[in-house]
């Protein structure tokens, strides 16, 4: 469905009903990515899955940043009337959700951090963002996908589940150019969360495919030590998008936080 805010049009996707959790896709995704999460039968809880700015259905907005990002899914909980939620994110989804908390703790109940990490950039990630932009600028989001593809999954699915990486490069394929410039900009310039990370006071679900090469299992581990009331779970034969390549473990994981932790 699609849902108006001051900042333009929402592209989102709903199931069941209790407890909100929100679900931010990671790059240069869409909120498909969230779909095994909303078909898994999840009892109590309100699945949510936006297209982040610039993405799938979603408005792209002025000066894209994790902070500005924020304003925007805090304007989409607004709309919705919802006041505080579980907020999970893979990967870009995931720094996103670590901003989040740190500009409004006061609308989050839980948070789940899959894939993801909260470093910032270093000065060659930075430089490897601006040669991405000058490539979907030449030639397009496929380029991208093509450049991406790889790493994107672990070893085990690259080798066993087709399916999913199919549907991973064609997910990739749509994401408008403009959309991948921006989100380019955002993570480049994404500060470092790590001193934020033990003033978590929420519970925290953190979650890693162990075939993850983009953000390896110790990125999980290192976040895991240093948020206080947090739950570590590495999930086997998965890479980085550990919720499409295991979806009903990771289904699963989600479930049994939400209803042990939040509800
Ligand atoms: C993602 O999956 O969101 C990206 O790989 C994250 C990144 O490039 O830092």
């Amino acid at each position: 469905m699609m849902v108006k805010t001051a900042y333009g049009s929402v592209g989102i996707e709903t199931a069941g009903d209790g407890i909100p959790v929100v679900l931010l896709h990671g790059f240069p995704h869409n909120r498909t990515l969230w779909s095994p999460q909303l078909d898994f039968p999840m009892s109590g809880i309100y699945r949510l899955t936006p297209d982040l700015p610039g993405f799938g259905e979603s408005s792209a907005i002025e000066e894209p940043s994790v902070e500005s990002w924020s304003d925007w899914l805090v304007a989409l909980l607004d709309t919705m009337e919802l006041d505080k939620v579980v907020l999970g994110g893979l990967s870009m989804g995931g720094y996103v959700t670590l901003a989040f908390w740190r500009r409004y703790p006061e609308r989050v109940r839980g948070l789940i951090l899959a894939d993801t990490k909260s470093g910032a950039d270093s000065a060659e990630g930075k430089k490897k963002r601006l040669e991405m932009q000058e490539l979907v600028a030449a030639n397009g989001s496929g380029a991208v996908a093509d450049q991406m593809i790889t790493g994107m999954v672990g070893k085990t699915t690259r080798e066993q589940r087709p399916a999913v990486v199919a549907t991973l490069d064609a997910m990739m394929r749509k994401a408008s150019p403009k959309g991948v410039h921006d989100a380019l900009d955002v993570m480049r310039n994404r500060p470092d969360s790590t001193p934020f990370l033990p003033r978590i006071t929420v519970p925290t679900l953190i979650i890693c495919g162990d075939e993850d090469v983009l953000t390896p299992p110790d990125e999980s581990r290192a976040m895991a030590r240093d948020i206080p009331d947090s739950h570590l779970e590495i999930v086997p034969k998965a890479g980085h998008a550990s919720n499409l390549e295991a979806p009903d473990t990771f289904s699963g994981l989600l479930m049994a936080f939400v209803q042990a932790k939040i509800l």
